[in-house]
């Protein structure tokens, strides 16, 4: 198994990280423009090897793709990340350039890579690297939901002082401050309703503060965070990479599904070594699904974007 992390920033070099020393791969690839960036991470992380008990061989390249060939998993990071104030939405200038042409430098060396795509506005770069790639769906995933789930589970724990592992959390639809839904109704302490546990108000606020998890974190550390976004990619690469069939939310291709078409948008999915295998009917009720529409729709005003920035 082979995987590459394309950008060597705080949420590449995280997910790296958590991906050796999980031990997912044989090789694992970090790939970054910077020059020597990549190599230094690369060269750090090998060092806690024998610290952390792994033996994936780690290296760091300078733009040099011939060195990722043959990669099962491409997992994109690339592009800048937001600063304070700034919604995921601004980067789609910048960001979209950069992630088209990694999509076709990755795909040149590795036909057969299933990618992740982690870089932001995430729901519209996925769409992007869908279109600009023309591969088959199933292995172009989006990944937001798997985070923003994480900090459902983490602003729920607060409130019932339970362990995170015992929740059963899912954030869909987009992966913007106004555009992701965390289903509350479905939230559950090991199949207790979480409604059945807090009172209406403090739901209220847990999927408020859920909603802009990633604009508190960018307010106070002045950039966007990097623990969590790197522990999720990994999280979803190993159950790509260990056919697991786990159930993520995740950004993937519609058809139909969730009643939408022509956009990426995050539902639950299993995941395994075919990338995303099939798409779980949770069966929204009306309100969520009016959500969810309105989700999409913001999605798609971000898409048509794109047409003004690549070719
Ligand atoms: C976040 C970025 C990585 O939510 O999208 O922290």
């Amino acid at each position: 198994m082979k995987i590459t992390v394309v950008g060597a920033g705080a949420v590449g070099a995280t997910c790296a990280d958590n991906i050796a020393r999980r031990q997912l791969a044989e090789e694992l690839v970090i790939l970054d423009i910077k020059p020597g960036f990549a190599e230094g991470k690369a060269l750090d992380i090998t060092q806690t090897a024998s610290l952390c008990g792994f033996d994936t061989r780690v290296t760091g390249v300078t733009n040099d793709y011939a060195a990722t060939a043959g990669s099962d998993v491409v997992v994109i990071t690339s592009g800048i990340p937001r600063k304070p104030g700034m919604t995921r939405e601004e980067l789609i200038g910048t960001n979209a350039k950069i992630v088209e042409g990694v999509c076709k430098s990755t795909l040149e060396y590795s036909p057969n890579a299933i990618i992740v795509v982690i870089s932001n506005p995430m729901d519209t770069m996925t769409y992007l690297a869908l279109k600009s790639t023309g591969l088959p769906k199933n292995r172009i995933i989006g990944m937001g939901g798997i985070l923003d789930s994480a900090r459902f589970k983490c602003y729920l724990q607060k409130e019932l002082n339970c362990s995170q592992n015992d929740l059963q959390a899912t954030v869909v639809g987009g992966h913007g401050d106004t555009t992701m839904i965390p289903l509350t109704r479905l939230a559950s302490l090991n199949g207790t309703p979480v409604h059945n546990l807090l009172s209406e108000e403090t739901l209220k606020k847990v999927a408020a503060d859920t909603m802009v998890g990633g604009a508190t974190l960018t307010g106070l550390l002045g950039t966007s965070a990097w623990y969590a976004p790197g522990a999720a990619g990994a999280e979803l690469v190993e159950s790509i990479v260990r056919n697991q069939k786990k159930v993520f939310p995740c950004c993937v291709s519609l058809e139909g599904e969730y009643g939408q078409n022509d956009i990426c948008l995050g539902v639950p999915v299993v995941i395994g070594s075919n990338g995303w295998e099939s798409i779980i009917d949770f069966k929204l009720n009306e309100e969520e699904m009016a959500a969810f529409n309105k989700s999409a729709d913001a999605v798609r005003n971000m898409n048509a974007v794109l047409s003004t920035i690549v070719a």
